[in-house]
């Protein structure tokens, strides 16, 4: 072991290893800017399913800078998001690239994640100054692309698992929702959980509650968009003292682990929980150990969590369980609020599904 003072041989291919690391995380991070900015002027729209463009016609199509759309391209090209042809000196979009970057009905959509990370970063002289000084910063405090981004990041996996795999893998739950079923969705930001669930059972009644009341009238917009106002009802309630219906199923998709009390909130769920009802717990993917999250999932959910659920929780004085938090950790927490059986029902390699009963 080194001791103070003493000068560790390096090694220069681990140092150029490293360097290369960082350097790509450079790219990575100022991309991540320039594809916001793709997604919000419709860059990527305009190139989808169409023929390969110069910089001239995509600055026309869309009404933008041809200048900025030349460094813009050269910059996506570089990071695979666009591919380029030399001969022609056109920019185009794979299949696979256009899917990912302008479908929002496919499962594979990843725009909304540049919204989040764009009002993350925007949050970093207020977290920073929390790392000194304690405290957070709320949920709504946030840039509202986080609320948009949110939204546009998880509906996606929403769509594709919520009513197809998560549902169908709690106790009983399925049945109820088929005939009469009531649903609460606690921390339901902009509702799309909600609405998913509303289309597809189309006898049962949902409630949405967010302690956010900016999120709140975006989810009564989006129940009337699709259609669903008469069966859903979206409230500004805290999660510890949400109305009482009953409910067959009470969901906490992607909160529980920002809550300042995350315990009351599932106290809550208990009282008011149909006696054969199921608590719904989505909960992003992560380890059981620290170097279980050592991989991009883990760290991705742990940069989010440092920088927006912690903070949340930290604001409040809570717990601060984070988006990384163990299995052990969450099943703590809903034991404590009363639940004598946790269980993990299943998982897709972005989320951890729990359920919870009486
Ligand atoms: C990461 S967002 C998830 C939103 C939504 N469930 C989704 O999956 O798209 C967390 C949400 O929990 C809400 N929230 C946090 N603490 C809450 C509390 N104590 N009561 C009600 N809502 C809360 C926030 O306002 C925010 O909308």
């Amino acid at each position: 072991m080194a001791t103070a003072g003493q000068i560790r041989p390096i090694n220069e291919d681990k140092m150029n290893a490293f360097l290369g690391k960082v350097v790509g995380d450079f790219g990575a991070a100022l991309s991540s800017a320039l594809v916001y900015i793709g997604q919000k002027l419709g860059l990527y729209k305009a190139m989808a399913g169409d023929e390969p463009v110069t910089p001239a016609e995509l600055a026309q199509k869309t009404s933008t800078n041809e200048r900025y759309i030349c460094e813009w391209l050269i910059n996506q090209a570089a990071g695979g998001y666009v591919d380029y042809d030399a001969a022609s000196g056109r920019y185009s979009l794979s299949p696979e690239q256009a899917v990912a970057l302008t479908d929002e009905a496919s499962p594979f959509f990843v725009g909304g994640g540049f919204y989040v990370v764009k009002a993350m970063t925007a949050a970093v002289s207020r977290i920073e100054n929390a790392f000194k000084n304690g405290g957070g910063m709320l949920w709504g405090e946030h840039d509202p692309d986080l609320f948009v981004g949110t939204e546009r990041f998880f509906r996606p996996g929403y769509a594709a698992h919520l009513v197809a795999s998560w549902i169908p893998a709690l106790t009983g739950v399925e049945e109820k929702l088929k005939a009469e079923g009531k649903v609460a969705d606690i921390g339901c930001g902009h509702g799309s959980s909600t609405v998913i669930m509303a289309q597809a059972y189309p006898t049962s009644k949902f409630w949405g509650f967010d302690n956010h009341e900016k999120s709140i009238e975006t989810a009564r917009q989006r129940a009337k968009d699709a259609g669903v106002s008469d069966r859903v009802t979206f409230e500004v309630a805290n999660a510890s003292d949400f109305p009482d219906q009953q409910y067959d199923m009470i969901a906490f998709f992607d909160c529980l682990h920002d809550m300042g009390d995350p315990v009351s909130a599932c106290k809550r769920a208990f009282a008011t929980l149909a006696d054969d009802g199921a608590v719904l717990i989505v909960e992003p993917m992560a380890g059981n150990t620290v170097e279980e999250n050592f991989n991009i999932i883990g760290r991705t959910f742990a940069g989010a969590s440092t920088l927006c659920c912690t903070a949340n929780s930290m604001a409040l004085n809570g717990p601060a369980l984070g988006a990384v938090a163990t299995e052990d950790a969450i099943r703590d927490t809903v034991l404590a609020g009363g639940f004598t059986q946790f269980r993990r029902a299943t998982e897709t390699p972005f989320n951890r599904i729990f359920e919870a009963k009486r």
